[in-house]
C-alpha cells in the first residue's frame, strides 16, 4: 500500500475528466492536479515547446512526491518517448496507449478515426501507435481546434446548435470513411462526447482516452501493490499556473462537487 498522491497534469482544464474517471474507480486515492492554465492550449504548439512545457509539469507533480504520474494531455502525450518514462523513478502512464489499445481490441471493421488538437493530428502518434498493433488498419484523422474553445466557453450541451454546426463540419469526413471506432483523442472531447455520438450513430464506438487511462493505471497500481486503502475518500489538490479562482469554479463544474478545495497559483516555469 501506498499513501501518496497520484500526480496528474493536463495543458488546463480538460485533464478533470481523467480525475473524474480516476475518483470514480479508485475514491480512497489521494490526487494531486495540474492544470497549465496559463500556456494552454498546447495543441496549437511546436513540438519543441510541448516537450519543455511537459518536462516542467511532470517536475512540478514530482516535487509532491507523488506515487505515478499520468499525463490526461493528449497533445502532451504525444511526446512522451519510453526514455522519458524510464528515466522517472514513479510509474508514467499517458492517455495515448490505453485508448489505441481499446480501439484496437473494439473494432470490427478495422476503420478507425482519431480526432484530437492540431498538434496531436499532425504528430501522427495515434496513427503510428495503431499501425503497430495492426498494420492492416484504415485511419482517417481530423483536427477539430474549435472544438477546445467552444467546450471552454460552456457550449456543451448535448443540442448546442454551434458546437452542432461544428461538429457536423468535421466528424463529416470520418462519417464517410464508415469508421466503426473513433478516438476521442482530446481531453475536452469527452464533455461533448453525447453531441458528438449524436452525429456519428450509435454503431460507433467512442474511445474516452481518460477513461481508458483510469483503467490502466488502476491495473498498474494494484500490480505494484501501491494501491490506497487508508480512506474512504481521498483528498484531491489542484495547482494551476493562471487564475484560481476562475479555475475552481469551472472545475466544480465538470466534477459535479461545487465543494472542491480552492486552486493554488504556482510558477510553472521554476520547474
Ligand atoms: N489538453 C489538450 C489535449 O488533450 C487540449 C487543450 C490544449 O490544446 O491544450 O490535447
Amino acid at each position: 500500500m501506498d499513501t501518496r498522491p497520484i500526480g496528474v497534469f493536463d495543458s488546463g482544464l480538460g485533464g478533470l475528466t481523467t480525475v473524474l474517471e480516476l475518483k470514480r474507480i479508485m475514491p480512497s486515492e489521494n490526487i494531486i492536479y495540474f492544470g497549465d492554465t496559463s500556456r494552454v492550449p498546447y495543441g496549437t504548439r511546436s513540438r519543441e515547446t510541448i516537450q519543455k512545457y511537459t518536462n516542467q509539469d511532470i517536475q512540478f507533480l514530482l516535487s509532491h512526491h507523488v506515487k505515478m504520474v499520468i499525463v490526461a494531455c493528449n497533445t502532451a502525450s504525444t511526446v512522451v518517448t519510453k526514455e522519458m518514462i524510464d528515466s522517472l523513478d514513479v510509474p508514467c502512464v499517458q492517455v495515448l496507449t490505453p485508448a489505441v489499445n481499446s480501439a484496437v481490441a473494439k473494432t470490427k471493421t478495422k476503420k478507425i478515426g482519431i480526432i484530437g488538437t492540431p498538434a496531436t493530428i499532425r504528430s501522427g502518434a495515434y496513427e503510428s501507435a495503431l499501425l503497430k498493433l495492426d498494420s492492416s488498419l484504415q485511419i482517417t484523422t481530423v483536427a477539430c481546434p474549435l472544438f477546445v474553445p467552444l467546450v471552454e466557453n460552456g457550449y456543451t450541451s448535448r443540442d448546442n446548435k454551434v458546437t452542432t454546426l461544428v461538429a457536423e463540419e468535421y466528424l463529416a469526413s470520418l462519417k464517410l470513411a464508415n469508421v466503426d471506432t473513433l478516438i476521442l483523442g482530446c481531453t475536452h472531447y469527452p464533455i461533448i462526447k453525447d453531441l458528438i455520438g449524436d452525429i456519428m450513430g450509435s454503431d460507433v464506438t467512442l474511445i474516452d482516452s481518460g477513461l481508458e487511462v483510469a483503467a490502466v493505471a488502476q491495473t498498474m497500481l494494484s500490480q505494484k501493490g501501491l494501491l490506497n486503502y487508508t480512506k474512504k475518500v481521498g483528498d484531491c489538490h489542484y495547482f494551476v499556473s493562471d487564475s484560481a479562482t476562475d479555475f475552481t469554479a469551472s472545475a466544480g463544474l465538470i466534477l459535479g462537487d461545487s465543494n472542491i478545495e480552492h486552486a493554488i497559483k504556482i510558477d510553472i516555469e521554476r520547474y
